[in-house]
Parts: structure tokens; C-alpha cells; sequence
């Protein structure tokens, strides 16, 4: 934004496990999509990793909220906080000036004409003035370096925190789309299960997140495999302490039901590409992107069941908004945006 400059353009993923803001190409803010509100009157206290630290505590007199579940907003109130205090953290911004927001954010592909409606509305009332929207696989393509505009096909899959969306793309456009709701949110109950049945600990769902990043694995057997992790819990009857290892197989094991369930969408997509773009995609590859791309072995188990070859995108968390920013950057250009208002 220009010294004098009225508008402030930025790009938003709005993503159900993390939000992420870019402005001038350039990411600002990088927060958990969480928000921690007082419960005597509902007022907002803290968004992002400071909502999160609270939540991980459980602060008796806050309750704290993720307003996005599998994609899109569940608590529409809280969701138009968390934007607009996302926004409030973008550094040097000139509040006094009150600069019109000129704002790109992403949409599932999957959502309801309904859900993307409350997706524009919630941005609207967090202060946008001119809004466009652009599906997430197109973002995350665009994010990472594909001309989605042009005739050769290119697939992703964009494992986030609530869903997993595939897509293939050519011409400006999706050709095939799927989206389940089973992604890294749906990995962590699995572990916070596990661990339930088989230890017999209590564990939180942050502590399953750090298990999945540190020993989560989609194969059974790892060229680098990770050593195992020392998890310190509560014995659920007893509330005694326990201290269990706890090995990448049995968490592969605990994972495998929603790792083929994803499989399966994928090879699905696959089936209905339309025999011009199969080619290009065969020779291309696939392209993994959000979070849950990086899970221990997953592209390569992917690869060995399809004999196509998966690539992890290089920054998988930022696909989308990187696009998103890009979006921004060509409003004008790309016919593939959905105005919103
Ligand atoms: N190293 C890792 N291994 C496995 N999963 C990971 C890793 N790092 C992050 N994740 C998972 O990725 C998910 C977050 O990814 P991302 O930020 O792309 O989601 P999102 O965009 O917020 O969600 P969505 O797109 O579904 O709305 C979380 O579930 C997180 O646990
Ligand atoms: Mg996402």
C-alpha cells in the first residue's frame, strides 16, 4: 500500500486449520484459524496462536472456537472476528486512514452455492469492499507455479485440516473435482482413538497433531523411518501418569482406514479425467499440496499404488495463498473468478 493509497489489497486462505494473509505478494500472517472469546459477553479476546495457547490450557473463563470446520464456516459470528482480527495483525496498517479492503479468498471447491454465500458474507462484514473468490484447487495450482489457464491438464490434492479436495484443471477451469471430508483433522481423532484404545491414555488433540507430524506415517515400512516418540499422558481410568514410545507402524496402522478412504477419492478422480488431459497427467505426475502432503510415505505410497508419479508441492502449506495472492495480482486477467459483494 502506497503511502497515500486509500485501498488495501490482500489475499486470504481461510483455511479450517490455518489462515494465512498476504499483502504485496508477501505473506503477513500466518496464524491457527482459532479464536478465544470471553464468556460473560462474548467479546473477542485473542485470534490465532494466542487463541490456540489458550485453548491448549483451557482458560476457565474464555471458551475458544475454530469457526471453520471441513472447509468451511460453522460459527459465522466468530468467523467474522478471526477475519477481522487477522487483518488487525497485518503489520503497519494504517487503520486511521480506514483504507477500502480490496480481498481475494478461497473457497472449497466442494462448498454449497450456500456455503460459499456465507463465505462472502462473513467477508464482507469483516470490512471487505470489493471481494472475489477463487476455488482452492485453482489457488493452489496457481501457487505453485502451473498455468492453469492453458490446454495441458494438471492434477493436485490439497489435503488441509477439514477436507481433502482433488482436482484437475485445464483451460481456466475445473474439469473434475472431488472433496471428502477426511484430512489432518480426521488423522488426529484417529490417534486421539488410538491412543485411547490401545494405551489407554488420554491425550488432547493438539498432542495427536505433534504425534501425526513427528511419527505419522501412510506406510507401514519408511525408508527414514522416524524414531519413536516418548508421549506423556494420563491413564484415562486412573488419571496416573504413563509414559509410552509410540512407533511410525502402529500410528500407520491407526491411520490406514482414512489413508486409503483418501486413496480411493483420488484414484476416483483419476477414472473420470477426460482421456485429452489423461496424458498430461500421467506425464506430469500428481501434485501434493496442504499440510497433510507432508505425511511420512504418503506420496510415495500413492505413487506405488497408481504407478503415477505424486510430487509434494515445495511449501504445501502455502500453495493457496501464494495463488491467492497471484489471484489478486491479475483480478482483471483471470475469467475464472467469482466476484463476490
Ligand atoms: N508434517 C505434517 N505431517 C502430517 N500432517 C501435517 C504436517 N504438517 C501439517 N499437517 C496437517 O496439515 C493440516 C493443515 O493443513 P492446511 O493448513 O493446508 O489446512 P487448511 O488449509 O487450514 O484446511 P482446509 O484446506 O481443509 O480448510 C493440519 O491437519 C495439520 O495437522
Ligand atoms: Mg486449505
Amino acid at each position: 500500500m502506497s503511502l497515500f493509497s486509500l485501498t488495501q489489497e490482500i489475499a486470504i486462505d481461510l483455511g479450517t486449520a490455518n489462515t494465512i494473509i498476504i499483502v504485496d505478494g508477501k505473506i503477513v500472517v500466518d496464524e491457527p484459524s482459532v479464536v478465544a472469546i470471553r464468556k460473560a459477553d462474548d467479546k473477542l479476546i485473542a485470534v490465532g496462536k494466542r487463541a490456540s495457547v489458550m485453548r491448549d490450557r483451557g482458560e476457565g473463563k474464555i471458551y475458544t472456537v475454530r469457526p471453520l470446520q471441513k472447509g468451511v464456516i460453522a460459527d459465522y459470528k466468530a468467523c467474522e472476528m478471526m477475519i477481522r482480527g487477522l487483518i488487525d495483525l497485518i503489520p503497519h496498517r494504517r487503520r486511521f486512514l480506514n483504507p477500502v479492503i480490496k480481498m481475494v479468498v478461497c473457497v472449497p471447491s466442494g462448498a454449497t452455492p450456500a456455503e460459499i454465500r456465507t463465505i462472502n458474507d462473513s467477508c464482507m462484514q469483516a470490512g471487505a469492499r470489493e471481494l472475489y473468490l477463487i476455488y482452492e484447487p485453482m489457488a493452489a495450482a496457481l501457487g505453485m507455479g502451473f498455468d492453469i489457464e492453458g490446454p495441458n491438464g494438471c492434477m493436485v490434492v490439497d489435503i488441509g485440516g477439514g477436507t481433502t479436495e482433488i482436482a484437475v484443471m485445464s483451460l481456466g477451469s475445473i474439469v473434475v473435482n472431488k472433496s471428502i471430508p477426511i484430512a489432518g483433522d480426521a488423522l488426529n481423532q484417529d490417534i486421539v482413538r488410538y491412543m485411547d484404545k490401545s494405551h489407554g491414555m488420554r491425550i488432547s488433540e493438539p498432542t495427536a497433531e505433534r504425534i501425526k507430524k513427528q511419527v505419522g506415517s501412510a506406510l507401514m515400512e519408511l525408508e527414514n523411518p522416524p524414531e519413536d516418540m516418548m508421549v506423556i499422558g494420563p491413564n484415562k481410568t486412573t488419571d496416573l501418569p504413563l509414559k509410552v514410545p509410540v512407533s511410525y507402524q502402529e500410528i500407520s496402522h491407526c491411520l490406514e482406514k482414512n489413508i486409503s478412504s483418501i486413496e480411493n477419492a483420488i484414484l476416483q478422480a483419476f477414472g473420470e479425467t477426460p482421456s485429452e488431459l489423461y496424458a498430461d497427467i500421467v506425464q506430469n505426475g500428481i501434485w501434493l499440496t496442504g499440510g497433510g502432503a507432508l505425511l511420512h510415505g504418503l506420496a510415495q505410497r500413492l505413487s506405488n499404488k497408481m504407478t503415477i508419479d505424486f510430487h509434494v508441492a515445495e511449501d504445501p502449506l502455502h500453495s493457496v495463498v501464494k495463488g491467492t495472492g497471484i489471484a489478486l495480482k491479475n483480478i482483471n486477467n483471470f475469467s475464472f473468478l467469482l466476484k463476490g459483494g
